[in-house]
């Protein structure tokens, strides 16, 4: 019988698998400039509408940025747990459900891990956020119904989870020599995830660690929101936010458009040709036209993705810069949108604009310390991983919350996927 452990992220996935019965991450796709096999698969999905093709992960990033015509989709963990899981969406004339979308996404996954392993995967332990949910526990435990049936569905017949960060705790305990405790912090695209743990050598061979349990916790704020708030306060002025009535000076544009648009899972619902027509109608009463018509453009071309790659690509820069260009000649392309369309973004921005959240992520570390009944002082371990741990505000705080620690900065992107083949080594042999 062959197991896997599948990390679904937000923003990449991963799949462990037992290669010559040492846990072993699968090769999943080949990086289209360095020609390197990588092991992260982005989670997204490209539509091609000519070609009736699904591509996933670089590849399908890739269709889209190369303007092949089709529905690019990205961040669907996000729609999980959400209000929004029962709604299908739209594609090509044909409504998918969110199951069939993910499970499409799950399936390459598992195939590629099996071409890897040259034999089908039946176990998987799938991981999963503290909460999928921060406020509902019947959508949060909705959230995890659906992620089973979703595996099931695409062919494993035995399906179980672990949560995340304890995933990673596994992976790290592997280099453990002395027991010791350790908290773990995994900021990745969507949720924030942390862990109090007990980990020694004995431990790895354990089957039930509740008792080395100190505190689990998690909350919905992650990469994806920085983004958004980063795109809220760099780049939406531009395309209207803001922008007021003519006859209503104090009233402005509804935000509620710039925040879908800076939202990866919410882009897609505003290329509607009701919401576009909705917006040409409000041009009419706006105070300047010259943002609308940008977002107007942006809209009819789908370049809303482009825009939140740009975004998204501006935070990973100006994680290591000062300050960055965002260049959105796409906007011209079809000679409607004129004059200067270059900006810059500092990193004083960026740490302006995602201060709150980065706030709230270390205000949930410390009640996972208050949950532990620790204090910090007993911490021997900070180990961090997951995407959003490179950036500069989260290193500071990670340092000036615990100067004494010894602080491990894991695999930020393979570490829960190895922690969960580990897992099912484990739960499955
Ligand atoms: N150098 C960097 N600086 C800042 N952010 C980065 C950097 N590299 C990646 N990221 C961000 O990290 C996030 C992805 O991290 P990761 O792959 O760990 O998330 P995930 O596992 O997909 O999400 P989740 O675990 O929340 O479901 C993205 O928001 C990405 O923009
Ligand atoms: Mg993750």
């Amino acid at each position: 019988m062959s197991i896997c452990g599948l990390d679904f992220g937000t923003s990449n996935s991963t799949v462990g698998v037992l290669h010559n019965d040492q846990a072993t991450m699968v090769p999943l796709e080949k990086h289209p400039h360095t020609g390197d096999m990588e092991t992260t698969l982005p989670s997204a999905l490209f539509f091609d509408f000519e070609t009736d093709d699904i591509s996933f992960g670089r590849q399908a990033i890739r269709n889209y940025t190369q303007g092949e015509f089709g529905r690019l989709m990205r961040s669907m963990k996000s729609i999980l747990g959400s209000s929004q899981m029962d709604e299908g969406t739209q594609i090509k004339g044909q409504v998918y459900s969110f199951n069939q979308i993910i499970g499409f996404f799950m399936q390459s996954l598992k195939s590629r891990a099996e071409a890897f392993s040259q034999q089908a995967m039946q176990s998987v332990v799938l991981g999963r956020p503290v909460h999928f949910n921060d406020h509902h526990p019947a959508l949060d435990a909705a959230a995890e119904q659906r992620l089973a049936e979703i595996a099931r569905q695409v062919g494993f017949d035995q399906v179980s989870f672990q949560f995340e960060p304890i995933a990673a705790a596994f992976d790290y305990e592997q280099t453990v020599e002395d027991e010791e405790i350790a908290l773990i912090i995994d900021i990745g695209g969507g949720t924030s995830d942390f862990t109090i743990i007990r980990l020694s050598k004995a431990g790895r061979q354990r089957a039930d660690r509740s008792a080395d349990l100190l505190a689990n916790h998690g909350i919905h704020i992650g990469g994806t929101d920085f983004d958004r708030h980063l795109s809220m306060a760099t780049m939406m002025p531009f395309f209207g936010l803001g922008v007021p009535y003519k006859d209503k000076p104090t009233i402005a544009m509804p935000i509620h458009y710039f925040v879908d648009l800076a939202t990866w899972h919410r882009i897609h619902t505003l290329y509607d040709s009701k919401v576009i027509r909705d917006i040409a109608d409000l041009r009419l009463s706006m105070q300047q036209v010259e943002p609308i018509d940008r977002l107007l453009t942006l809209l009819k071309q789908k370049d809303g993705h482009r825009l939140a790659g740009q975004i998204e690509q501006a935070k990973i820069d100006l994680s290591s810069a000062s300050h960055t260009q965002l260049d959105l000649a796409f906007l011209n392309r079809d000679g409607v949108v004129t004059g200067d369309v270059t900006h810059t973004a500092t990193a004083q921005d960026l740490e302006d604009a995602i201060a709150t959240d980065v706030g709230r992520v270390f205000a949930a570390i410390d009640e996972t310390l208050v949950q532990s009944g620790l204090d910090k002082q007993q911490i021997n371990t900070v180990f961090t991983t997951g995407g959003s741990t490179a950036l500069p505000s989260v290193k500071a705080l990670v340092q000036q919350r615990f100067p004494a620690a010894n602080w491990v900065s894991g695999d930020l992107f393979n570490s829960v996927g190895k922690g969960l083949v580990l897992e099912a080594q484990r739960r499955y042999r």
